[in-house]
C-alpha cells in the first residue's frame, strides 16, 4: 500500500522533484494517520526529522541535567536504604538520557551537536531542574511530582509516531514508575513524622507544585510546535490535557499525605469531570526556559565540567574501539 521508501545508502539520492516530494509527504501522513511507526532508515519530511532531534535531544538533556539535583543529597541521604534507593534512581535518569539521545543519534545528529548545543545554551531542557533542592523532602517531591509529570508525558510518547523515541519510551516509563512511587513513599514517612517532618514536606510541595505544571509547556494556544507535533503524531495529546490528567491523579494524592496544594483555585468540576485550578506564572516560566532560572547558570557550568573531566573515558573508549576495528581487518 505505501510502497518502498526506505533510502538505499550510500548512493547520493537526487532532490525528489516538488511532485515527487508530494507523493512521499502524502505516503508519509498517510503511514502516520494509519499509526504505522517511522523507522530511521524510511523517508520522512525534513521538518519532522528536525522537530524529532529538536524533542528528543531537549528530552535526553533534561534526563541528565536531572541528575544535578537530586546528586546534590547523596551524601546527605537519613539512611542507607534512602541512599541506595537515590543512587539507583540518579543511575536510571543517566541511562534515560543515554537511550534518548541513541534514539536522536538514529535522525542523523551526532552525540557531540547535541551536548555543543546544551553546553552552549542553544538547546533547552526542562524548566524544573532549574529550582534548587534545598531539603530532604525534596528528594520526594521531585519522585513524586516531577517524575509523576513525567510518566504522564512519556505514557503518551511511548504511542508516538517515530519507532526508535516510542519504543525508548516503554522502558523509562517502567522506571519512572519507581521513581514517583519511591518519592510518593517517602513524603509519606514525612506525613507521619515530626511537626517540623510534616512543615519540611509541605514547604517542599510549595515550592514545587507550580514549576512541575510548567513542566508540560505552555498553553496549546502559546504552544508553537504543539499543532504540527499532534498531526505527526509526536504528541499524542496536547500540552493542556496532560497537565490536567497530571493535576486530576496528583490532588488525591496530596490529600492522602495531609498536605494542601499551593493554589486557592484548585477544586472539583463535576461539570467538566476535572480540577480546575489557578493561572500559571507564565513570565517566571519564560523567564527559566531563557536561562534566568535559580541554576540555569550552575547546571550548564556543572555539566561542562563532568563533561571536560570525563574526556579521557570518551578518548579511551574511542581508542580501544579503534584498537578492536584494527584487529578485524587484519
Ligand atoms: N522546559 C523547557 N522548555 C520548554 C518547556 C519546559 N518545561 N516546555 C516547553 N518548552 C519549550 C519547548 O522546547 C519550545 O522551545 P524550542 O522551540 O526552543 O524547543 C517552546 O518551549 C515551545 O513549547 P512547545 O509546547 O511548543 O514545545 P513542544 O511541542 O516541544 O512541547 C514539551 C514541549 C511538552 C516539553 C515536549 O518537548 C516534550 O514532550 N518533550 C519530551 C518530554 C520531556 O522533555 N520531558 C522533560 C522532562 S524529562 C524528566 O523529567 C526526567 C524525569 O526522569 C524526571
Amino acid at each position: 500500500m505505501y510502497g518502498d521508501t526506505s533510502i538505499q545508502k550510500p548512493i547520493k539520492i537526487a532532490e525528489p522533484t516538488s511532485a515527487e516530494q508530494a507523493k512521499l509527504e502524502e505516503i508519509f501522513q498517510q503511514k502516520i494517520d494509519d499509526d504505522i511507526k517511522i523507522e530511521p532508515q524510511e523517508w520522512m519530511p525534513a521538518a519532522y526529522r528536525k522537530t524529532l532531534v529538536r524533542q528528543m535531544s531537549q528530552h535526553a538533556h533534561s534526563e541528565v541535567i536531572g541528575m544535578q539535583p537530586e546528586g546534590n543529597w547523596l551524601t546527605r541521604a537519613p539512611s542507607l536504604r534512602r541512599k541506595v534507593i537515590l543512587l539507583a534512581k540518579i543511575q536510571d535518569e543517566g541511562g534515560h538520557g543515554l537511550y534518548i539521545y541513541s534514539a536522536a543519534e538514529t535522525l542523523g545528529t551526532s552525540r557531540a551537536e547535541m551536548i555543543e548545543q546544551l553546553q552552549s545554551g542553544k538547546a533547552k531542557y526542562s524548566s524544573i531542574f532549574n529550582y534548587p533542592a534545598l531539603t530532604w523532602a525534596d528528594m520526594g517531591t521531585i519522585g513524586w511530582l516531577v517524575d509523576g509529570a513525567a510518566i504522564t508525558n512519556q505514557v503518551a510518547l511511548s504511542r508516538g509516531s517515530y519507532g526508535p523515541y516510542s519504543r525508548a519510551m516503554i522502558r523509562i516509563c517502567k522506571e519512572e514508575s519507581f521513581h514517583q512511587r519511591q518519592g510518593y513513599e517517602l513524603l509519606l514517612t514525612l506525613s507521619k513524622g515530626t511537626k517540623e517532618q510534616k512543615e519540611m514536606l509541605q514547604e517542599s510541595v510549595n515550592r514545587f507544585w507550580w514549576p512541575s505544571l510548567m513542566m508540560f509547556g505552555p498553553n496549546d494556544a502559546n504552544s508553537p510546535h504543539s499543532a504540527q507535533s499532534m498531526k505527526w503524531k509526536i504528541k499524542k495529546k496536547s500540552n493542556d490535557q496532560l497537565r490536567q490528567e497530571f493535576i486530576d491523579a496528583t490532588v488525591p494524592q496530596a490529600e492522602f499525605l495531609g498536605i494542601t496544594l499551593p493554589d486557592p483555585d484548585l477544586k472539583w468540576n463535576e461539570e467538566r469531570g476535572h480540577y480546575d485550578y489557578g493561572a500559571i506564572d507564565w513570565e517566571e516560566f519564560g523567564n527559566v526556559i531563557n536561562g534566568n532560572g535559580p541554576c540555569n547558570k550552575q547546571r550548564i557550568a556543572n555539566h561542562i565540567k563532568a563533561h571536560e573531566d570525563g574526556a579521557w573515558v570518551r578518548e579511551a573508549a574511542a581508542a580501544y574501539a579503534e584498537k578492536q576495528q584494527k584487529k578485524q581487518v587484519a
